[in-house]
């Protein structure tokens, strides 16, 4: 009855004793049941300082790949513990909150993109990994922000592609491989929001800081950005770098982990349109928290389930886009 109750809510909403140290139940539930925690970057700094490891996309498939846990706590959004429980089947996938969706992902129906690929017969389908299990169910291979480039350039240049759904990475794909690749119209409500006028207002404030923007940016944002990468390429380029400032065009978690790795160095969150909301954040994202990852790891819910169908199906372009990356040493 109450996992019913649970499953409504899309969390368990158990209340927690107050005594409790949070921290130290959920490391030894870790422990009792051999579970992993896999934290993206976008997480709550809470949530990204007790995991196991913090990665992008792309690390978050590795790592749930190669773990020997019995339990894997995805502490991201839907898609990533779709795409965790596919590689996986017979391990148990959590995540903290159901709710936890993608608007990108949201923006590409599997029965609508179906269609668009059934009325493309020829093409190759390349889908980002956020997607729903189902999109990728119909697809070829699985891209992320960190491989999109090298996959796409792994085809012949008069490979006929469906790139879906993203856009704005469709297009920055298309600009520096020089292909035409068929866009789905799609794209994510965080990285829409950035505005031109106010990055170029603390670039005059900051001339010295180096604008770094992730690819889902529109073009706009951009042709303004020094530096133009996945999450994880950001950290790197923002940890190996001798400059010190830095406005982030990218969701604003990633700044926690800029800030543990590199202390010294000032992070500037690229500010959105509308300067009265925090819209630079992903709500997705941020409703996983530390009391929801508690409870979850003690009653083993929500799980994430796949349709074993699309399972099968789904799992095949995804293991491609490992086994390419693996290659090209991603
Ligand atoms: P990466 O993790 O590939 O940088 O992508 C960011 C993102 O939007 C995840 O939802
Ligand atoms: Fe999806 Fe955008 Fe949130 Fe990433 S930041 S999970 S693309 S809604």
């Amino acid at each position: 009855m109450k996992r019913e109750e649970w499953l409504k809510k899309g969390f368990v909403d158990e209340p927690i004793d107050k005594s409790i140290d949070l921290k130290a139940a959920i490391n030894k539930l870790k422990k009792e049941k051999n579970a992993i925690i896999l934290a993206h970057y976008y997480q709550k700094g809470e949530i990204q300082d007790i995991a196991d490891y913090v990665g992008d996309s792309l690390a978050l498939a590795q790592w749930a790949a190669k773990t020997t846990a019995d339990i894997i706590v995805l502490c991201g959004v839907h898609f990533m513990g779709e795409t965790a429980k596919v590689l996986c089947p017979d391990k148990k996938v959590l995540v903290p909150d159901l709710n936890a969706g993608c608007s990108l992902a949201d923006s590409c129906l599997a029965d609508e993109f179906e269609q668009f690929v059934k009325e493309h017969a020829g093409y190759t389908v390349i889908s980002y990994v956020n997607t729903t299990a189902a999109v990728k169910a119909v697809t070829d291979i699985v891209v992320t922000s960190t491989n999109a480039k090298q996959i796409v350039e792994s085809f012949p240049k008069d490979e006929k592609i469906i790139f879906g759904p993203d856009r704005n990475l469709g297009n920055y794909i298309n600009s520096i491989t020089n292909r035409n690749m068929l866009l789905w119209d799609g794209a994510c409500h965080v990285h829409e929001q950035f505005s031109v006028e106010k990055i170029m207002e603390l670039k005059a404030q900051y001339p010295d800081a180096i604008i770094l923007a992730h690819p889902e940016c529109k073009s706009v944002i951009l042709k303004l950005a020094d530096v133009i990468g996945s999450t994880a390429a950001l950290l790197k380029y923002a940890v190996n770098s001798s400059e010190q400032r830095f406005i982030v065009a990218t969701e604003s978690g990633i700044l926690h982990e800029m800030q543990k790795k590199c202390p010294q160095k000032t992070f500037i969150p690229a500010p959105p349109n509308d300067s009265t909301c925090a819209c630079n954040e992903c709500n997705f994202m941020r409703l996983n928290s530390l009391e929801k990852l508690y409870n979850c790891l003690k009653y083993e819910f929500p799980e994430i389930e796949v349709d074993a169908e699309i399972a099968k199906k789904a799992v095949v372009p995804i293991q491609r886009m490992l086994d390419i990356s693996k290659k090209l040493g991603l």
